[in-house]
């Protein structure tokens, strides 16, 4: 079988592509190097074995893309490609629906013209914004998130949904929660560009002193400690979800199929949880100051990934320290190699 693995030389592409090869998918991967590095593809094939097919394209780029279909015998794809920095969507929102949006419906053209079907998209829990009620299931009412960048990964399900129902297309919508850490080879991992807006990055890079010192957003939230709560998943485990909700695709025997999955760990860890257990895991100081909430920030999410283990056989089961130990191991190979 062979995939198309758009935006796999990015964070979560890389390990999913590496996933893949290791289940004996063929993988052609189109990535246009917006945000990532093409030693990566090296990088993989040092850890997977195999060297993936490699196009760097940008999947605006219609009949380019149109090549690569021409070229492969393509049974399905999973679309990572897609710019992902919030705040940044909030002053370039154009940028940001027509790279998200216009790249995925060219692939969707694509699918329908030569009547492909297996299509997984990376959505997010941003899809959810402040929910109501925790742990947040697949059926927790979803709100227009604030961000242009998650308006684009709630249009991008909607797109997707109107697709799979008029053109009988299987498709799978993973809502990913937050994903953290490294390979355990730490040849792979999240490539920050500039200065982390997420914290597990910021974390390391303060640990590592290229940051002097890290802004813990609000301390007043209504949580145990203070400080906001998220649902840290570790990538690796991530990657295998999209494996199996492939598999699970490729099984079905309806002809119009639209999974939608959670994929987190079931667990909350406040800001100050994460930075004591990054101490802990790799025995390293994280200076801090608290400050100010960020704008936009929610109080509190994580995930009710019950149906994931259910139908996909599938459960994080790494422990944020042990996330957070390959990340710093990322870190010291990048220091090493001076990126
Ligand atoms: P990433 O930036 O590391 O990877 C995305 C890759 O896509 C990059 O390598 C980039 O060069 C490429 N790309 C972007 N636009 C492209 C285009 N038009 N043509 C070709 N290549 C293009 O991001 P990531 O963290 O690996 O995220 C992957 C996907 O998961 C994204 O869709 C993101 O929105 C989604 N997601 C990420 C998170 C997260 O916290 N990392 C959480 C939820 C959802
Ligand atoms: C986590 C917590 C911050 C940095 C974002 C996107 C979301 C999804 C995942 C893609 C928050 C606090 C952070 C720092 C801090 N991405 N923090 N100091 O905000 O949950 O979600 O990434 O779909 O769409 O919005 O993740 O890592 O930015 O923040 O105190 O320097 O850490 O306030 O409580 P977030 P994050």
């Amino acid at each position: 079988m062979t995939i198309l693995v758009t935006g796999g030389l990015g964070y979560i592409g890389s390990h999913t592509v590496v996933e893949l090869l290791q289940n004996n998918f063929q993988v052609i991967i189109v990535d246009d190097l917006s945000n990532s590095e093409k030693f990566i593809l090296d990088n993989i094939e040092k850890v997977a074995g195999k060297r993936p097919v490699f196009f760097p394209f940008d999947l605006k780029r219609k009949e380019l893309l149109s090549q690569v279909f021409d070229a492969y015998e393509i049974d399905g794809c999973i679309n990572f490609a897609a710019f992902k920095a919030v705040g940044e969507s909030q002053e370039k929102p154009l940028d940001y629906y027509e790279n998200n949006l216009f790249s995925l419906i060219n692939i969707l053209q694509e699918f329908k013209k030569r009547n492909i079907s297996n299509f997984i998209f990376s959505s997010s829990c941003t899809v959810y914004g402040q929910a109501d009620e925790q742990p947040i299931d697949e059926n927790t009412p979803l709100k227009m998130p604030e961000s242009s960048y998650g308006k684009t990964k709630q249009m991008g399900e909607e797109i997707l949904k109107d697709f799979a129902t008029a053109y009988q297309k299987k498709v799978s919508l993973l809502r990913y929660f937050n994903p953290i850490g490294s390979h355990p080879s730490a040849l792979l991992g999240e490539l920050p560009i500039g200065i982390p807006n997420n914290l597990v990055p910021y974390v390391t890079q303060t640990a590592s002193g290229i940051r002097e010192k890290l802004s813990i957003w609000g301390n007043d939230y209504d949580t145990e400690d203070g400080t906001a709560v998220r649902d840290y998943i570790y990538v690796v485990d991530l990657a295998k979800a999209h494996v199996k909700a492939l598999q699970k695709l490729m099984a079905e025997n309806e002809e119009t199929v639209i999974d939608i999955y959670n994929l987190g760990t079931g667990k909350g860890s406040s800001v100050l949880e994460v930075v004591e257990a990054f101490e802990t895991a790799n025995d390293v100081k994280v200076p801090y100051q608290i400050c100010e909430r960020r704008a936009g920030d929610i109080t509190i999410a994580y995930a009710n990934a019950d149906k994931a283990e259910r139908e996909l056989g599938w459960k994080a089961d790494t422990s944020l320290e042990e996330a957070l130990r390959t990340t710093w191991e990322w870190q010291n190979y990048l220091v090493s190699r001076e990126l």
